[in-house]
């Protein structure tokens, strides 16, 4: 069991707050080395993790409800129509979701758990414990019967956790595709270790965005109200407040494009000008060139045809899959390879 002692009091009706990491910083606040290679690489980089600062966090539910971000109100609107489902087949279990943020989609899953008549645990994972408690606290208002124990900890925390604890039966929630954030790589690696994790009986729900034309992707991340390029540009924002230095983000524009190749959306955020840009608490000192780019983010998409054969290579077993009728998104129901549940009919559209 790897919780640190740090547990604070129990705030409203059955909430706990637990910490996941080994009495660490789950990163340096003021120092990343991360920062410092991807400045200094050519073409430079920087992780996607830093949009997510408090205005960031308000920026991102606010892409949420945009006309041209699709992902958002279309998951939802799959999970309205199949969370019965979903409750039937794992009947009653404990719902740990990794990345929770605001839990907001979370609430459809809730509602079709508390029909099955006993009292839900619900575990969310996120690393920011301002939002865990707030959400927990909403949640508790809203569902009395519900038990909250919110950890605080990255992925890779809450992946260990998962392999380390063993409750009775256990639907492990990814929403939203934050899937297509990783690297091919990372996302193999991150679904070997939920495959890893997973006990006989346990379940894993993955919302995944899938391929479609060009001009739907590339309009949900160019929206006409200039919020995802506010989103990408804050990231600069943050670093100054973070590293204590000067970037002027009016000499940086968003461009997000999709690459049909790589089937991802690439955002970028362009130098407009030559400049000099310093980041003291990093000492480090950078050159920009007219049209240098710093590269923020992939998205990539994924194709729902071949997605079961790649979860089965990654050790999982897909089960069951809903899309929405235009088929841009996806919600596939997976079970552990040690207790494979055939079902018929692998997706259902809706
Ligand atoms: C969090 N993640 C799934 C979002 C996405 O669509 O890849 C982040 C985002 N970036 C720009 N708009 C939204």
């Amino acid at each position: 069991m790897i919780l640190s002692a740090q547990t604070s009091p129990s705030l409203v009706g059955d909430i706990e707050i637990q910490y996941l990491h080994h009495n660490q910083p789950i990163y340096n606040p003021n120092f990343d080395p991360e920062i410092i290679d991807g400045l200094q690489k050519t073409p430079k980089t920087l992780p996607a993790r830093y949009f997510y600062d408090a205005k960031g966090s308000q920026l991102f539910e606010q892409i949420c409800q945009l006309p041209e971000y699709y992902p958002t109100r279309t998951e939802a609107s799959i999970l309205q129509n199949c969370a019965d489902e979903i409750a039937a087949i794992t009947g009653i279990c404990e719902i740990v979701e990794l990345g929770s943020g605001s839990s907001t989609k979370t609430r459809l899953l809730l509602n079709a758990y508390q029909q099955l008549g006993e009292a839900v645990h619900y575990v969310p994972i996120d690393v920011s414990a301002e939002i865990l408690v707030e959400s927990a606290k909403q949640l508790v208002t809203e569902y009395p019967t519900l038990k909250v124990t919110g950890l605080v900890g990255t992925y890779d925390e809450a992946l260990e956790q998962l392999i380390e604890t063993t409750p009775p039966g256990r639907l492990v929630i990814f929403l939203g595709s934050s899937i297509g954030n990783f690297t091919p790589q990372a996302c193999d690696r991150f679904l070997q270790e939920v495959a890893q994790g997973l006990q006989p009986g346990d379940y894993f729900l993955l919302g995944i965005d899938l391929q479609k034309s060009p001009d739907v992707l590339e309009a949900a991340y160019n929206d006409s109200q200039g919020i995802t390029a506010a989103f990408n540009l804050n990231m600069l924002e943050h670093l100054n407040w973070r590293f204590d230095g000067n970037f002027d983000p009016s000499l940086f524009k968003h461009r997000a494009i999709y690459n049909k190749k790589e089937h991802q959306i690439e955002m970028y955020l362009d130098a407009q000008k030559d400049h000099q840009v310093s980041l003291n608490s990093l000492n480090l000192n950078l050159d920009f060139k007219a049209g240098e780019t710093i590269h923020t983010e992939i998205s990539r998409k994924f194709n729902w045809q071949t997605l079961p054969e790649y979860l089965t290579q990654q050790g999982l077993n897909p089960i069951q899959g809903w899309v929405d009728e235009k088929e841009w998104f996806g919600l596939m129901l997976i079970n552990s390879q040690k207790s494979p549940l055939s079902l018929p009919n692998l997706t259902k559209p809706l």
